[in-house]
Parts: C-alpha cells; sequence; structure tokens
C-alpha cells in the first residue's frame, strides 16, 4: 500500500472501548451449524488480504482461526474503514456466519467450511509491525523470539503447548486431590536443601551477612508436613537449583512434588503410575500399558549405559573388557571398562558422521570413539584392529555376532564414562537409523539405585538421590566397608528417555540419618547446623514415609512433542540463565546494596 493510502486511513485508526460488547464464540468454534447465526467474535489480525471489492482477515485468538469478510454490499462504510486494518490490530466484529463459498472450504481449520460477514466492528488496539511474523514457521533466531516472549506465545503451535500443560496440571490435582492429597505451600525464602546442584541465594536485609537459599526442591518441609500428621502432601512447586543448563533442565523448573506416610515402594509406585497414566489419558488421549515394567539401575547400566534408558529400540550395549584385558591395544587393555555396541547396518555411516559422533561423545567425557566396520566380504575395516591379536578377534566376534555391513563402536575408560558416552551415542544412532517409533511412549520404573556416588572433584562419597533416603534392609551396616554397593529404596520413573520422577522412601529414624550422615562425612556439629530441624523432628514420632516428585516441565514436553523445554515454560531463561525479555538478572543500585550490607568485590566495568 502506498504512502498516499496509508494517510487516507489514519483516520479510521480511532481506537474504541468494548461499549458493552461481549464475544459469543472463540476464534475455532464456529462450524456449518453455526450458519444464519450474529456472532461476535475478538482477537488478533492474522492475515489480511484486501481483495479490493472484498477485505478478508483471519482473526486469530489463543484457540484458532475465524475468516471474517468485510464487503461493500453488506456494509459500505465498515468496509471502507476496514481497509486500515493491520497485522496484529485487535479487533472486535459483530457479523453473521455464512457457509464458505463452493470450493473455498479449508479442511485444514475447524473453521474452515464457514467465515463471518461483518455488520460492525471495533478497532481495539493497533499494533506496530511485530518483529517476526506470528505464524508457526517462523524462520527466526530463539533469542529474538525469547525477547518478544508475549509476541512469540501468540503463536499457536506455543499456545497449544500452554493448554496442554494446563490440563496436565489440573488433571495432577484432580487426581491427587481424589487419593486424599493436601496441596501445601511450603517456603520459598529457606536454609540449603542439597539436591546435588548449587543454591540460588537472597541476601537478608533485617539479617545483614545472612543468606536465605531458594529450594531445590521442598524435600524437607514435605518430610515436616509428614512428621506433622498431615499423611498425604503434594504441591504444583518452583524448584530453584543453579546448573548447567540442557535441552531438558532450566534454573526454575516445576516439580508435582508428593508425599505419603505409612507406605513402601510399591504403594508409591502404583500412585505414582495412577497419576502419570491419568495425565497422558487426560490431556492427550493416550492409554499408557496396564503395567509398567521395572529394571534395576545395575541392569540399565549394563545394557543401555544410562540410568534413564529409551527402551523403544532394541540396541543394547555389551562389555569387552575381559576380552582385551592385557592386549596389545594399550588403550583398552588398561581400561577400567570396555563397552562394545553393534549397530546392524551401520556400514554405511561417513567418516564425516564417525567424525562427528565422535565429538559429541567428548561431551560426556570420551577420550576417542573407536569402530570397526564389516565390509560385505567380511574383512573388518577400522583403525584399530591392526592391534588386535586373532583370539581377540575371535572372542568379540563371538560377543557382538558382528554380520557384513554392521558397525561396532567402543568407548574404553573410567566405567562411568564409558557408559555414558556410548548411551548417549545409542541413542543419538537410534535417531540416526530411525530405530525409534515416536508414536510409542515406552514408560518403566529403574529402581535398586547405589545410596551412594563417588564425586571425584569432591573427593568424596555423596548421597546418590539426597541424604534423606534410606538403605535396602541390612545396607547401613556395610556402609563402611563397602560404600559404592550399598543400595537405597529409591526409584525413578522413566519416559522415552527422560527421567521424568525420582523419589524414595525416607530415613525416619535419627539413629538411620545419623548414620547417613557419618557415611557422608557430615559431622554432628554439620549435622545440627544444616539440618538441626530435621534430626529434632525424627525424635519426635516420625512416621514411615516416602515420595516422589515429577519433573512437570518434561511430562509437559512428552506430552506436547516439544523439542526444548523452553516451549513448555512460558518466559524460561536462556542457556546463560538470562530472560531476555526482563533482562534478568540485572545490576543493582549502590543503596540497595547498602541496605545488604554487600560489597562487590569488582566493580563492574562502567559502559564506555
Ligand atoms: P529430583 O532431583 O530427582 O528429586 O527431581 C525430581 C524431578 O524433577 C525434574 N528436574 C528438572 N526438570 C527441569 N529442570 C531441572 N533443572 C530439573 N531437575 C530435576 C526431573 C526429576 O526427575 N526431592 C526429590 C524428590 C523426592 O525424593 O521425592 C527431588 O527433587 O524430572
Ligand atoms: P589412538 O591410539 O589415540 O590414535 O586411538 C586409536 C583409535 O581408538 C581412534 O579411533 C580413537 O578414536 C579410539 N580411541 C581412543 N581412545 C579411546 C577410548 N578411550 N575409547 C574408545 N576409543 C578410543
Amino acid at each position: 500500500m502506498s504512502d498516499i493510502e496509508e494517510r487516507d486511513y489514519e483516520e479510521y485508526r480511532v481506537i474504541e472501548d468494548l461499549g458493552g460488547w461481549r464475544r459469543t464464540h472463540t476464534n475455532n468454534q464456529l462450524t456449518a451449524a453455526n450458519i444464519g447465526e450474529t456472532v461476535c467474535l475478538m482477537g488478533w489480525v492474522q492475515f489480511r488480504r484486501d481483495h479490493g471489492g472484498l477485505i478478508f482477515i483471519d482473526m486469530r485468538d489463543r484457540e484458532g482461526l475465524t475468516q471474517v469478510v468485510f464487503s461493500p454490499e453488506r456494509n459500505h462504510d465498515v468496509h471502507e474503514r476496514a481497509h486500515a486494518l493491520r497485522t496484529e490490530y485487535v479487533l472486535a466484529i459483530k457479523g453473521e456466519v455464512r457457509a464458505r463459498p463452493e470450493g473455498m472450504a479449508n479442511s485444514n481449520m475447524v473453521t474452515g467450511e464457514i467465515e463471518v460477514v461483518v455488520d460492525e466492528y471495533k478497532l481495539l488496539n493497533t499494533s506496530e509491525t511485530p518483529p517476526f511474523s506470528i505464524e508457526d514457521r517462523v524462520e527466526v533466531g530463539e533469542n529474538l523470539r525469547l525477547k518478544y516472549r508475549f509476541l512469540d506465545l501468540r503463536r499457536p503451535s506455543l499456545a497449544k503447548n500452554f493448554i496442554i500443560r494446563n490440563k496436565a496440571a489440573q488433571s495432577a490435582r484432580r487426581f491427587l486431590d481424589n487419593l486424599g492429597f493436601l496441596e501445601i505451600e511450603t517456603p520459598v525464602l529457606t536454609k540449603s536443601t542439597p539436591e546435588g546442584a548449587r543454591d540460588f541465594l537472597v541476601p537478608s536485609r533485617v539479617n545483614q551477612g545472612q543468606f536465605y537459599a531458594l529450594p531445590q526442591s521442598p524435600q524437607l518441609f514435605k518430610q515436616m508436613l509428614m512428621v506433622s500428621g498431615m499423611d498425604r502432601y503434594f504441591q504444583i512447586v518452583k524448584c530453584f537449583r543453579d546448573e548447567d543448563l540442557r535441552a531438558d533442565r532450566q534454573p526454575e523448573f516445576t516439580q508435582i512434588d508428593i508425599e505419603m506416610s505409612f507406605t513402601d515402594e510399591a504403594q508409591i509406585q502404583d500412585m505414582a503410575e495412577g497419576l502419570v497414566k491419568t495425565m497422558f489419558r487426560e490431556t492427550i488421549g493416550v492409554e499408557l500399558p496396564e503395567t509398567l515394567p521395572r529394571m534395576t539401575f545395575a541392569e540399565a547400566i549394563r545394557d543401555y549405559g544410562l540410568d534413564k534408558p529409551d527402551v523403544r529400540f532394541d540396541l543394547k550395549l555389551q562389555e569387552a573388557t575381559d576380552i582385551f584385558r592385557g592386549g596389545g591395544f594399550k588403550v583398552f587393555a588398561n581400561a577400567e571398562l570396555v563397552k562394545v555396541l553393534r549397530v546392524p547396518g551401520g556400514g554405511v555411516l561417513s567418516r564425516k558422521e564417525i567424525d562427528d559422533f565422535t565429538k559429541y561423545v567428548e561431551i560426556y567425557g570420551s577420550k576417542g570413539l573407536a569402530w570397526i566396520k564389516v565390509k560385505e566380504n567380511g574383512e573388518w575395516q577400522s583403525p584399530i584392529v591392526k592391534f588386535f591379536s586373532d583370539e581377540e578377534k575371535t572372542r568379540l566376534a563371538e560377543l557382538t555376532q558382528i554380520q557384513p555391513g554392521d558397525i561396532l563402536f567402543f568407548q574404553a575408560g573410567p566405567a562411568d564414562i564409558a557408559n555414558t558416552a556410548l548411551g548417549y551415542l545409542r541413542v543419538k544412532l537410534g535417531e540416526r537409523f530411525e530405530l525409534i517409533d515416536h508414536s510409542q511412549y515406552a514408560a518403566l520404573w529403574i529402581t535398586d539405585f547405589p545410596l551412594l556416588e563417588w564425586d571425584p572433584e569432591a573427593k568424596r562419597w555423596v548421597a546418590r538421590h539426597h541424604p534423606f533416603t534410606s538403605a535396602q534392609p541390612g545396607q547401613l551396616d556395610t556402609l563402611d566397608s563397602n560404600p559404592g554397593e550399598a543400595l537405597a529404596r529409591a526409584y525413578d520413573l522413566v519416559i522415552n528417555g527422560n527421567e521424568v520422577g525420582g523419589g524414595s522412601i525416607r530415613i525416619h529414624t535419627p539413629e538411620q540419618q545419623e548414620k547417613m550422615f557419618a557415611a557422608l562425612g557430615i559431622d554432628d556439629q554439620e549435622a545440627r547446623e544444616k539440618f538441626g530441624f530435621l534430626m529434632d523432628a525424627l525424635k519426635f514420632g516420625a512416621p514411615p514415609h516416602g515420595g516422589i516428585a515429577f519433573g512437570l516441565d518434561r511430562l509437559v514436553m512428552l506430552l506436547t512433542g516439544a523439542k526444548s523445554i523452553r516451549d513448555v515454560i512460558a518466559f524460561p531463561k536462556t542457556q546463560k540463565a538470562t530472560c531476555l525479555m526482563t533482562e534478568a538478572p540485572g545490576e543493582v543500585s549502590n543503596a540497595q546494596l547498602r541496605d545488604l550490607g554487600i560489597r562487590l568485590r569488582e566493580k563492574k566495568k562502567e559502559e564506555a
């Protein structure tokens, strides 16, 4: 449209108020059944097509689109004014529902059979031209989308995620309420709760030099509620963890947090399965299997390398440590663990692809990615077979049953690195060879987790789940002799290779809790300082109790098929933990710092 025409219509851009108009329908409701009705719709201008004679507008709201038509025959004045409408203007229209002309129906839209011919409209607001167009397939960087998140959220595919998220949360609330769980809020300004990440700290003005920690989870509060006799608790609650961010991790995320008294693993798992099955059924109409399989942590690591196995496809890792022990290829001969993965038909991988996989596994600490391809004539092609003896080759062929056209991938090194790296490579290969059926939801329990794990940086044993998890019977007493072997009464729920929930039966006597702290090298004084209230509470008749927490964001990712956790959180943080819309975190004034008794060690460089 030329400048002259622009100016001509300037006078029509008069913003009006609703004047008592009420919506009769959303923009995703009208069908052939409504033909002939007079309706009132409100929403945003998605598209405007000006065909000289007729002006068509797709009107958008959260729910969908409706085509509205301004026709000079119907109302000359209204049609004239409609020339001024632009993308993202906010409108209210009144008009009549009519069938689209022969051949113009759009079967991809709920409202595709009809259009609304406008009798009257109100311009409720104008809009500047948005920095990107509000469509599902936006060709813009995520940073721009996050800066203008309020526009990004207008996109139908994103809006849909929040409709599903709401359904999921309401479904969880109903389910738990029906079973007698009380939704109880717990503090956000609190003391450190150890879940294995760094704390976010909040300085106290009233108590200078002292800090609150934001909860990594409400773990200790929910245990306190059990001691207080609340019996069954749940909360849909924000948790805060200062850790490295990934596609499925945010610094603040939401848990469906649950705790119950007088219970055991089987009862908690039953309840948790019921909850997840109900959420899948009520939000996306998917029936999960009646009984979910169970796999021990040891089996998961052995076969899949990860404690969150994606069992939608069959490839399994195998152990080849013994075959190479003391042999000619030193990388394998001296490694704590050698794991091998056979990929049938994997011989088609190019050098470039193998190089990319080699880079990929480096993220998990891998020092290299050895491979062997078997050519059609049976010959082995590999940078490393020259180091292998005939016996090693025979035993490897026997172990893996390798066939012409296949590839073997190896990871050698410290056990956790070899398992993790090959485990993640397995998932990548599953995608590369399209072994994953994306219409399937494979849910299973991982059980029998180790109680402790070695922290190589701190050089000490730490709780694998958290320090309040109870050991399996008899295992606490052997903690001193063999700390790595003790098993916990802990369990995780895994769906399609995602850890969606985890929990445990808790320690409920002071004696056992003291033993646990001792095993973790936490002395009495430290235990008193950090967890004095817990130690006190356990002395006053704490009932046996346990629970679980689900990552709501991760469940919603599965329910919506979102690739990134950011697509299911309304206002997420970037990989660098910033909010591009509000520009948090930000600097604060010297006066605020003075109030808090805080002086910055290095003054931020002044803007030049
Ligand atoms: P856990 O630490 O396993 O257990 O957390 C429970 C679930 O929360 C989700 N989750 C996350 N989601 C997004 N971003 C993150 N940074 C993040 N971290 C965890 C995962 C995980 O399974 N208090 C215990 C629970 C209990 O014992 O009852 C706890 O927090 O889906
Ligand atoms: P190098 O002897 O370092 O040249 O390694 C020979 C081959 O073994 C290369 O293909 C490496 O990628 C691979 N490799 C090296 N270290 C490891 C390891 N720890 N695990 C598996 N493969 C490795």
